[in-house]
């Protein structure tokens, strides 16, 4: 969670969450983002050597899977809770990484990801770069494909990480997902980021159990 007011002011008064993008051995750590309301317009117009508050990292990651491959659909800028994961699997199982976005802006880094793997695939639904298309149409693909054991892990809109949870179940496939919610104090206190259980038995909270859950734990149906 960022802090993003600055000059002593008291807005906005939350902070933001973030994902952490890439680590760096001598301790610093990146964030890739998308300027989308006030809060990030405002981390945008800071300036290095500037000094901004973290309070983090929290909640629970991605689980590694070392047994089979491995494959990874992000949408948007869900991709950047992918990074970190994918260079970890990498080392381990077979990676195939599945990128999509409205158009080429949507993939500001696709060079990152797309040295880590030969299995790398991006759409766009424009036809900018890629296929053109969604990137469940990409996952259906690569579906009929794979043989043996596979783990899917998604990070990107609702209705993306919905289908790909329902794809996943028809093929028996286990699907981690790493959900967004609106969050306030990012410590299991407000239960500002609760999103409903599947099983019906309350709610699961983002921002301290998750945000990363087995897609089978959420209710797919709840719209935010
Ligand atoms: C666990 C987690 C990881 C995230 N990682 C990234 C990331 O790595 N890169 C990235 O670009 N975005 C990420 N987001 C989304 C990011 O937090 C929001 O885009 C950001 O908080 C919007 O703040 P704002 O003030 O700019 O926009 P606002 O003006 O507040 O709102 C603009 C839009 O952002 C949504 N939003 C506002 N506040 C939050 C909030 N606290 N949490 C979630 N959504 C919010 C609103 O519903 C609205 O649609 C992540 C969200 C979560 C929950
Ligand atoms: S953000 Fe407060 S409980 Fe999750």
């Amino acid at each position: 969670m960022l802090e993003v007011k600055y000059n002593h002011s008291r807005d906005p008064l939350l902070r933001r969450p973030l994902s952490i993008y890439r680590t760096r051995a001598n301790g610093q750590i990146s964030f890739l983002y998308k300027e989308v309301g006030k809060g990030t317009r405002l981390l945008s117009k800071r300036r290095p050597g500037e000094i901004i508050r973290v309070l983090g990292p929290l909640g629970k990651g991605f689980r590694l899977i070392h047994d089979r491959q491995c494959i990874l659909v992000g949408g948007g800028l869900g991709i950047a809770s992918l990074l970190l994961l994918a260079e970890r699997l990498k080392q381990s199982c077979k990676l195939i990484i599945l990128l999509g976005a409205g158009n080429a802006s949507g993939i500001p880094t696709i060079e990152d990801f797309s040295r880590l793997t030969r299995n790398f695939h991006v759409s766009t639904e424009d036809g900018s770069l890629g296929q053109k298309g969604m990137v469940t149409d990409l996952l259906s693909q690569t579906l009929l494909e794979i043989k043996g054991m596979a783990q899917i892990y998604t990070c990107g809109p609702w209705p993306m990480m919905k289908a790909v949870y329902h794809m996943a179940r028809e093929r028996n496939i286990p699907c981690q997902v790493s959900l967004e919610a609106t969050m306030a104090c990012g410590l299991g206190l407000c239960l500002g980021c609760a999103v409903p259980r599947s099983d019906s038995q309350g709610f699961l909270h983002v921002c301290k159990e998750g945000p990363v859950f087995n897609a089978d734990q959420v209710n797919w149906e709840y719209s935010q």
